[in-house]
């Protein structure tokens, strides 16, 4: 079964002036089509590598398959090292997909436990080496550039400690997913014979999830990965026409939104298994939207600033804002119909009717009771949502919603007539550490950097 997409709660006939009125999404035909046009055109080809990769990767799979049973056999800890795209995927899914609280199970529960560094604080990881043993550890370097300073660092302070305690056999312990062309991991690999994977050029960072970047740490946590690929096949069958295309119609949807003055998409999962899948959705949105120049060149500051949400416990934090504050935002619920086990509120508050209500249902229910009951306030108070829902959170489903997400976002850029899969602030970024940290070749940025108006520190103590 596929997911489900209810946008009725977008439209005027349910919020009034504040929602879109079905003239204005019939205004908008010519310009899906267009979109879809340029999609299907460019599927597979540039940045959109990331469309065939539930199609082209048996070999790749198979290969990934053998590696993770045979190293599953080994270790008892597998440590992504890996920013942004590299790391938001692998930590969504196994979030979702395993078990809770996985890491914390007793040993004859789980035999590895998951941890991803995708940060550079100190503090992180010095935790992070009083809670591993590195000769039961398997390191996955995950970066398609190889020159990303936070992932190479930890790449330096790993592959020290191992050689430091492992000795000769230390590049065992590293496997490599990385670009085959470019970059200092692929040389690194090569020199010290680490396994690798290769991200295929013609996908981009946060568009990489369903290649070795996510495939293989989920298929060492034991996530049946050819389920997930086929659920996001499945999502891309039909999300490829004009007519009945939810992502494109969400892409729609959100671009009048947009025009509308809704700059914010506030993502709201009501399942913990999800809450990391909204963090990975930011990422996507935020970074391929967010640009200064549409492809004509023309100044138009684009995007719409992702916000992460967890139901219910948002609802405590952040839904006072949803009802009552600006009309600036889009906010999108994320249901699951049937949750993998369920928790009945036994009887026993008879004597307190205001308590007593709640005995006899179960967790479930009130979770999505919970979550329809904010879908009413949110409409109520005419603030635009709609809801995404899942019959249930697995391998088959969480591919779907990841092709999903990656789909509307390739229509958004379309429909905004930019490129969604280039990031050069994140570059700017990524330059000016490098010259602040005096690499080579960066010797202008430096002076650029030296050169900026000097600003007197302003702390208020
Ligand atoms: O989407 C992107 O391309 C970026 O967010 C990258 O994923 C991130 O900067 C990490 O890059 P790399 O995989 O090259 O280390």
């Amino acid at each position: 079964m596929l997911l489900k997409f209810d946008y009725n709660n977008m439209m005027s006939d349910f919020i009034g002036e504040q929602g879109i009125k079905q003239e204005e999404l019939d205004a908008m035909k010519g310009k899906a089509a267009d979109a879809v046009a340029k999609f299907n055109a460019n599927r597979g080809q540039g940045w959109l590598g990331w469309t065939e990769l539930p199609y082209n990767q048996d070999e790749v799979v198979a290969d990934i398959l053998n590696y993770a049973n045979e190293m599953k056999k080994k270790i008892e800890y597998f440590v992504v090292l890996g920013i942004g795209g590299s790391a938001l995927g692998p930590a969504a899914v196994f979030t979702a997909l395993c078990h809770y609280r996985h890491n914390d199970l007793p040993k004859d529960k789980q035999k590895i436990k998951f941890l991803v560094e995708d940060n550079v604080d100190p503090e992180r990881m010095l935790a992070l080496l009083d809670v591993i043993e590195p000769e039961k550890t398997l390191f996955n370097v995950i970066t398609k550039s190889g020159a990303t300073s936070e992932t190479m660092s930890q790449y330096l302070i790993i592959s020290d400690l191992l050689k430091k305690k492992i000795g000769a056999k230390w590049n065992e312990h590293i496997v490599a997913t990385t670009s085959s062309a470019r970059g200092n991991l692929i040389k690194l690999a090569k020199e010290n014979n680490f396994k690798t994977f290769y991200i295929p050029e013609s996908v981009g960072g946060r568009f990489s999830e369903l290649c070795p970047v996510g495939l293989l740490p989920a298929a060492i946590m034991g996530i049946d990965i050819k389920a997930m690929l086929k659920g996001a096949e499945e999502m891309d069958k039909a999300c490829t026409g004009v007519e009945n295309n939810s992502a494109l119609m969400c892409a729609v949807l959100q671009y009048i939104a947009m025009n509308k003055g809704k700059n914010i998409s506030v993502m709201m999962p009501y399942a913990d298994s999800l809450k990391y899948i909204a963090d990975w959705y930011c990422q996507l949105w935020g970074e391929s939207l967010g640009k200064a120049v549409d492809n004509d060149g023309k100044v138009i500051h684009a995007g719409q600033t992702p916000v992460k949400s967890l139901g219910v416990t948002d609802q405590h934090s952040q839904v006072q804002l949803y009802t009552e504050g600006p009309f600036d935002k889009v906010i999108t619920l994320i249901g699951v119909k049937k949750f993998r086990g369920d928790v009945t509120i036994p009887q026993g508050a008879e004597q307190f009717p205001d308590v007593n209500f709640l005995c006899g249902h179960t967790m479930g229910e009130l979770i999505n009771t919970e979550r329809v009951a904010t879908e009413y306030a949110l409409t109520r108070s005419k603030h635009m949502n709609n809801t995404i829902l899942l019959d249930e959170v697995n391998a088959n489903t969480l591919g779907q919603l990841l092709m999903f997400f990656q789909l509307e976002t390739a229509y958004e850029g379309y429909l905004l007539n930019i490129d969604a899969f280039n990031q050069p602030g994140v570059e700017e970024g990524k330059n000016a550490t490098y010259a602040l940290f005096n690499r080579k070749g960066y010797e202008a940025k430096k002076e650029e950097l030296e050169n900026a108006p000097k600003k007197n520190a302003k702390y208020i103590i």
